[in-house]
């Protein structure tokens, strides 16, 4: 039979320090929010170690929105209220209390809502100690030069015990092992022990602490690399667990073969997808649900937020993405806009100051300068001149725009929507299209030209000499 796991995941706090306006565990923590990161790493140590039993998070300050965003995402988890935030093991029999499936779990795996670094790999070394020494509980624990705020780690012949900063004696608070807050106990074990934690500390807490003690069958499992337990408790710490996740997304994608100029200065969430030979330069923010191919290029300044680019495609310096496509062999920018619906097809030329919305348009099209394409499909090979309006709005709605392939519209045009233009037709500079053109036809609407010789004189101005 699989082992049963009930996973707990402190989230009751309120994280003053933070001075956002949200609760702690839904402090952003790159494109995500901090209690992401634990449920996403239970979900991987549950079906790496094909665990059963469930997820619980234990909510208190401001519970409804902690609750909603939760079950939103992630409707397996389930929840326990703490009325009062009395301390760390007052959680713990808050959530024992919510049901007593949780009695009937093997073991009971605690986590910290804010401690975003802490990946599947920590927890399931944890699970490998506690059943090759068959102990009856472990802590994770690391070394810090600077041990101020945690608890420190006081071994024992057989156990350890764990004294709290505040509690501490001045020689005690030399120890620079420390308490990481991640637990992995036998069930049996903490319900036993809970039974005994009082408030009898400085802070007239009840301490989880207090469940470990020297003389009893606990480890303490001592991790070399103490960064990946750090918690979020103010915005210097928020900030540097994102460079750390961030770091490691880019080792990721270095290791699978993407070149960056200078990866100190990219910025890349999570969940965004990039091909080996893919060059990356400083300044740019990829995010979301991003998918980039191979040997793509990504300039300077570019941002890219939930869009596709596509094998050997370039986004040059300074454009948006979002929401958009950008096909295989294609350019955009520099300075190009891509707003949610563009989508370009392969070999296509997508120049500065152009904004495309809503748009498909085919293989090759070019829309090199200062235009704008909404509602819009363009047929392959289409040229559209610099400075090209697609006007598709009336004041109360949107109209489409058809052109075909093949066809070439002038510089300084506009067409009006609804309106089609078919495939080889040629559109004069400086025309507005408000009726549709068949195949192969031309169109010019602007107005005739006269000149008159000797004429300017009568309208240059010239300023007064003082
Ligand atoms: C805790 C540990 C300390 C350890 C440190 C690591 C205790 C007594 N101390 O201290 O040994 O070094 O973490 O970061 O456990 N929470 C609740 N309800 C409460 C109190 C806290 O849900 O009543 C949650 C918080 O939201 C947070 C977690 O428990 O996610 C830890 O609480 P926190 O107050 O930050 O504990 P520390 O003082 O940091
Ligand atoms: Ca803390």
């Amino acid at each position: 039979m699989n082992l049963t796991i009930g996973a707990v995941i402190l989230a009751a706090g309120e994280g003053k320090r933070l001075k956002l306006d949200a609760p702690k565990p839904l402090a952003p923590c790159l494109d995500k929010k901090l209690v992401d990161f634990p449920i996403r790493e239970l979900q991987k140590f549950f079906s790496r170690n094909k665990l059963e039993g469930f997820k619980t998070a234990v909510v208190g300050h401001q519970k409804e929105l902690v609750q909603a965003y939760i079950a939103g995402r992630y409707p397996d988890v389930k929840y326990a209220v703490q009325v009062k935030q009395l301390g760390t093991a007052d959680a713990l029999r808050a959530y024992f209390d919510s049901s007593i499936d949780t009695h009937k779990l093997d073991y009971t795996l605690v986590i910290c809502a804010d401690t975003p670094v802490v990946s599947e790999a920590e927890l399931t070394k944890m699970l490998e100690l506690l059943q090759s020494e068959k102990c009856d509980a472990v802590a994770a624990t690391f070394k810090e030069e600077n041990p101020k705020g945690y608890g420190r780690i006081i071994r024992g012949s057989k156990g350890f015990h764990i004294v709290e900063e505040k509690d501490a004696t001045d020689e005690q608070r030399k120890i620079t092992e420390v308490n990481s807050g991640l637990y992995l106990l036998k069930t049996e074990y903490v319900l036993e022990h809970l039974k005994d934690v009082d408030s009898n500390n400085k802070s007239g807490e009840f301490y989880l602490t207090d469940i470990f003690k020297d003389d009893l069958n606990v480890k303490a499992l001592c991790f070399p690399q103490g960064n990946v337990f750090l918690g979020v408790n103010n915005l210097e710490q928020l900030e540097m667990v994102e460079t750390i996740l961030r770091a490691q997304k880019i080792a990721d994608l270095r290791e699978a073969g993407v070149r960056f100029i200078d990866s100190s200065h990219t910025y890349i969430d999570d969940e965004v997808e990039i091909g080996a030979g893919t060059v990356i330069y400083p300044n740019t923010y990829i995010s979301g649900k991003t998918k980039i191919g191979k040997n793509a290029v990504i300039e300077m300044g570019a941002q890219i937020k939930d869009s596709i680019v596509a094998d050997n495609a370039k986004v040059l310096a300074y454009s948006i993405l979002e929401g958009a496509k950008l096909g295989e062999k294609a350019h955009a920018g520099p300075f190009a806009r891509l707003r949610p619906g563009a989508d370009i097809g392969p070999e296509a030329k997508i120049g500065n100051f152009v904004e495309i919305k809503k748009s498909v348009l085919d293989r090759g099209v070019k829309v090199s300068h200062l235009s704008y394409v909404g509602d819009a499909f363009i047929g392959e090979e289409t040229n559209i001149g610099c400075g090209f309006i697609t006007c598709n709005y009336d004041g109360a709605h949107k109209h489409i725009t058809r052109i075909g392939k093949n066809s070439f519209i002038g510089s300084d045009s506009q067409t009006v929507a609804p309106v089609e233009i078919g495939d080889d037709c040629f559109v004069a500079s400086s025309s507005t299209i408000t009726k549709s053109m068949p195949n192969g036809s031309f169109a010019i609407s602007r107005g005739q030209q006269t000149t008159k010789e000797g004429m300017a004189k009568k309208f240059i101005k010239t300023k007064e000499k003082k």
